[in-house]
């Protein structure tokens, strides 16, 4: 049987962090065996947030995290949006099924205008982000569509987009699936969200050294101040990780750090050696790609020949619908 198509996009903000790893990628990973994969360097969605500089090395670097964690071009097909004028014709006929008031009162456009404190500062791209991500979904027919949770509105206003134009223009376009997975919610080294902004993540290049420096900056129990006072791991950033990274163990630390058995320090070289170690094969695999020059660049034009081939035929079906040939 045919395997169902998936797509899904990331926005080119530079080098990932470990929460794009949990988050998003090791789940990519493994559904690249179970659906037709479509991946995209999501650069005009990043524009909605602010201009960019260096656009090819932020793709560059990005995709070549993807491939050293496992992504697999033999598996799935890697590509930019910005390469992709069919997404942006898609756009523009979806803009005219779409009623503003839909897009006025999705969660993240209500967020940005809050957020600038004044309509004006906010961009007609952000408005109609939704829109562009439905033509990324609906070009390739895609069934599957895995995102985050925060992305779940966009989502269902791309279903309604999409139910809305069948129904003027005839049955041509599947309504697509969201495909939620559980992931773990992985912290910024200050407790806070994970953010490059905010300068508190752990990059996936991260060198070993680096690495030990950040979980050693990590935010403890702040009331645990001597090495004798008991802790509370609950309050703790690295007690956090340690359930994504240590869930064999994680009953001995809980009670090591309560009764004070464990101090802080070496609760801390744990999880450097744990996350090292899964860094090491990430590293090496960097290594190979980073060695194969023009390697990412021949991986992204190739995908981008299968992703013209497949859009082309949509929109080819979407122009004679409505009219245009
Ligand atoms: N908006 C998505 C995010 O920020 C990225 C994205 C753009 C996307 N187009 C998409 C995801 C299409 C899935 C399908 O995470
Ligand atoms: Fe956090 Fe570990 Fe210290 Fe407890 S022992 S406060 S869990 S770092």
């Amino acid at each position: 049987m045919a395997m169902k198509r998936l797509v899904s996009g990331m926005r080119t903000t530079g080098s990932l962090h470990l929460g794009h790893l949990e988050g998003t990628l090791k789940n990519w990973v493994k559904l690249q065996d179970k659906y037709e994969c479509y991946f995209f360097a999501a650069v005009w969605h990043a524009f909605t947030d602010k201009f960019m500089e260096n656009i090819p090395v932020l793709v560059k670097d990005m995709v070549t995290d993807w491939l050293s964690v496992g992504i697999d071009p033999k598996k799935a097909v890697i590509f930019r949006q910005s390469s992709m004028f069919e997404h942006a014709e898609l756009s523009t006929i979806l803009s005219n099924f779409t009623p503003l008031g839909w897009l006025e009162r999705c969660p993240t456009f209500k967020d940005a205008v809050r957020d600038e404190d004044m309509r004006s500062g906010v961009s007609a791209g952000k408005l109609m982000y939704p829109v562009l991500m439905t033509s990324d979904i609906a070009v390739y027919n895609a069934e599957v569509v895995p995102v985050g949770k925060d992305q779940l509105p966009h989502l269902e206003l791309s279903r309604e987009i999409i139910r809305r134009f069948n129904s003027y223009c005839g049955q041509i376009l599947k309504e697509p699936e969201a495909s939620l997975s559980e992931v773990p919610l992985l912290l910024g080294i200050d407790n806070r969200k994970m953010s490059k902004s905010y300068n508190n993540s752990i990059e996936l290049r991260e060198t070993a050294d680096n690495l030990k420096a950040k979980i050693q900056q990590m935010i403890t129990d702040p009331q645990r101040v001597r090495r004798n006072d008991p802790g509370n791991p609950e309050v703790c950033t690295v007690f956090s990780y340690h359930k994504v990274y240590s869930p064999e163990k994680l009953e001995e630390i809980c009670e090591g750090c309560k009764t004070a058995k464990i101090g802080c320090r070496d609760c801390k070289n744990m999880l450097f050696e744990k996350i090292n170690n899964m860094l090491e094969p990430i590293r090496a695999k960097r290594g190979e790609i980073e060695a194969n020059k023009g390697y990412v660049e021949d991986v992204i034009v190739s995908g981008e020949k299968i992703a013209h081939k497949v859009a082309g035929e949509t929109m080819h079906e979407i122009r004679k619908a409505m009219g245009f040939i």
